[in-house]
């Protein structure tokens, strides 16, 4: 049994990671040209930086966040490296309204969409519980609800266009699975 736990089972997962990645087809930036594509959080950051890779491959792109004056500049800038088309809409993803709205006025703009990159984050300062649950609502709202909203909206435009959701996570998000592995693996080993 320890073989094959040890060895086996780690050899064939690398395997089947190897024929899986090896499939899918290769990336190029032709991809993306003339593709209706969403960034979120695309004021500042990874999401800008996202808009301005977009706009090099020549996709339409439609960016959002709080801050309107940011967004004039990125939209202008993602104009000047290329873009087929370069819109914003300023608002909060606080508001689920916003959120439901803004991609349907997106759709109508674009005439459709290709694909939603989810982006975008609220920076909540990690005391939980030990102050108010607002801050977990809110962050919850802003870093969950809304992709979910936004999401379901999309999902229409993205099955007529064979599209793609994208969504922007972290390490931090593998750390708790990773803690609880190693502590099942303590826990297997000292049955062992
Ligand atoms: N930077 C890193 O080292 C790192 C590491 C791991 C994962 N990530 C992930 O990468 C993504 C982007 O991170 P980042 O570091 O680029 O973040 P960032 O620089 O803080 O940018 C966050 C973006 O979200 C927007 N935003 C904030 N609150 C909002 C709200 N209530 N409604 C709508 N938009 C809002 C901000 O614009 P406004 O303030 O104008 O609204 C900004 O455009 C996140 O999902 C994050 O978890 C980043
Ligand atoms: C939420 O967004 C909608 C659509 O943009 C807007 O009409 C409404 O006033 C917003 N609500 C709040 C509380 O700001
Ligand atoms: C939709 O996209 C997937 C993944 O890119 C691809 O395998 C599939 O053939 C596509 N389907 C159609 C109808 O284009």
């Amino acid at each position: 049994m320890a073989f094959v736990k040890n060895y086996l089972l780690p050899i064939l997962g690398i395997f089947l990671a190897y024929y899986y990645y090896s499939a899918s087809e290769e990336f190029r930036p032709e991809m993306l040209q003339g593709k209706k594509v969403i960034v979120t959080g695309a004021s500042k950051g990874i999401g800008k930086e996202m808009a301005y890779h977009l706009a090099k491959m020549g996709a339409h792109v439609m960016v959002t966040a709080r801050s309107e004056e940011t967004l004039k500049k990125v939209v202008s800038h993602c104009l000047e490296l290329g873009a087929a088309s370069a819109h914003y809409l300023a608002g909060t993803m606080e508001n689920m309204t916003f959120a439901e709205q803004f991609v349907a006025k997106t759709g109508q703009l674009m005439g459709g969409l290709d694909m939603l990159i989810l982006n975008h984050i609220t920076h909540t300062p990690l005391k939980f519980f030990r102050d108010d649950i607002r801050l977990v609502r809110d962050s919850m709202e802003v870093n969950f609800l809304s992709y979910v909203v936004l999401s379901v909206a999309a999902l229409p435009m993205l099955k007529k266009s064979n599209g793609s959701i994208v969504v922007v996570s972290s390490v931090a998000g593998e750390w708790g699975r990773d803690q609880r592995r190693r502590q099942e693996q303590e826990k297997c080993q000292a049955r062992w």
